[in-house]
């Protein structure tokens, strides 16, 4: 399983170059794998302003899904620092509105890559099923 994920590890390693960060100098790549076995790539974007600056996996996300691929079946994540970087819970929640909480995430830390799955990163997330949950709630009040 690590042997097929290290492909994807570099494709997010490959990623970060491309990065822009200035300001935290800490460079993000993610590679999403999508059903038809397509990986659309991201790295961070970062802004003066910092709050408009834009994650890796949030990037990747984007680019998958502009091209219709909303299906995900692996994500891979690295930062230059090798220091087994995972998505923010802002990114977790991004992804969860795609993949179930099987997906896994690969993340490189050092040499290795540790696999966690998105529901193991983000128990509970919320869903369409939360939001029409809470209508069907304050319908009954
Ligand atoms: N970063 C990501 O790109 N993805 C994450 O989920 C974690 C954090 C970026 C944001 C910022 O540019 C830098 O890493 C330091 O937080
Ligand atoms: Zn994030």
């Amino acid at each position: 399983m690590d042997g097929d994920a290290s492909a994807l590890v570099e494709r997010a390693e490959t990623a970060f170059e491309s990065a822009h960060v200035p300001y935290s100098e800490y460079p993000v790549g993610a590679a999403l794998e999508t059903a038809s076995g397509e990986v659309f790539v991201g790295c961070n974007v970062e802004n003066a302003n910092y709050s408009n600056s834009l994650h890796a996996e949030e990037v990747a996300v984007g680019e998958a899904v502009k091209r219709g691929h909303t299906e995900f079946t692996r994500l891979a994540v690295a930062s230059a620092a090798r220091d087994g970087v995972t998505p923010c819970g802002m990114c977790r929640q991004t992804l969860a509105e795609f993949a179930d909480e099987s997906l896994p995430v690969f993340c490189l830390d050092g040499e290795e890559i540790v696999e966690y799955t998105l529901g193991k990163l983000l128990p509970a997330a919320i869903s369409e099923e939360t939001l029409s949950d809470s209508e069907a709630a304050s319908d009954e009040t």
